[in-house]
């Protein structure tokens, strides 16, 4: 079997991720693709915590610049972030994988409430840990509360799942030579405001020392190249 180089990581997963080729919702195909690549990772013996966006049924952000209130718009995007969850918890399940959703947000009859020591235990037990409902705070994005919950359950990394394979030092679709980043600090992406993370959650980061790798989860397999140590996409750190 495969060594892992990481016990414990947490993946972050946009909501967009799980739309494939439609423009909203969720694709079922995506959605199946991910499972099995998480899938993939979990028969490796390691601890997976999972946060999802929610952008693919509700962006708190964009709303907020269409006159909606701002906490209402994000009050929207964390429960588009439970749907997210409650589809892809289904989805491990049918491949066999035991998961558990905590909720930032009380849902009772829907999830667990967020509890950091039941979901270490969670975790020691083998089961994936879904957060939904981001940090349970408006104004702060799941990428931010992926940072969190990542330094809340000692994860060794954080791996920010997109559909290109890092950051390059320029836009690759512009510029055909844009050069790619394997390697750059919390600082540099934010002196040159680099799209991937908001600022909050790099800052974040960069205070707790969180390593963070920005990876194309498009490409198959490249999630569990990662945890078996392989050098794909850009790392975060200092
Ligand atoms: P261990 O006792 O550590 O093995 O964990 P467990 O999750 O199996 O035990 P528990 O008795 O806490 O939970 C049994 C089932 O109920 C699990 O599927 C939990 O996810 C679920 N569960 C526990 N608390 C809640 C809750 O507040 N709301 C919802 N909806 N489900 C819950």
């Amino acid at each position: 079997m495969a060594l892992a180089r990481y016990k414990k990581v947490l993946l972050k997963l946009s909501g967009e991720a799980l739309m494939g080729d439609r423009n909203f919702g969720i694709s079922q195909e995506r959605i199946k693709y991910m499972a099995d690549e998480i899938r993939s990772v979990f028969d490796l013996g390691i601890q997976i915590a999972i946060v999802i966006g929610g952008g693919n049924i509700f962006r708190g952000v964009s709303a907020g610049s269409f006159g909606m209130d701002r906490t209402s718009a994000d009050h929207m995007g964390m429960l588009a972030t439970v749907i997210n969850s409650i589809a892809l918890q289904d989805a491990l399940e049918k491949r066999g994988v035991q998961t558990r959703i905590q909720s930032a947000i009380s849902m009772h009859e829907i999830a667990e409430p967020y509890i950091l020591r039941k979901a270490i235990r969670h975790l020691e037990k083998g089961r994936v840990v879904l957060f939904a409902a981001g940090t349970g705070n408006p104004y702060f994005t799941t990428d931010t509360a992926a940072v969190l919950r990542a330094q809340e359950i000692h994860a060794e990394i954080l791996l920010k799942a997109t559909r290109v394979d890092g950051f390059y030092d320029s836009d690759p679709e512009i510029n055909g030579n844009a050069k790619f980043i394997e390697k750059i600090t919390y600082m540099k992406v934010l002196e040159k405001q680099l799209k991937a993370m908001d600022t909050t959650a790099i800052s974040l980061a960069m205070d707790n020392k969180l390593p963070i790798i920005v990876f194309n989860l498009k490409k198959k397999g490249n999630f569990r190249k990662i945890i078996c140590g392989e050098e794909i996409g850009t790392r975060i750190d200092n």
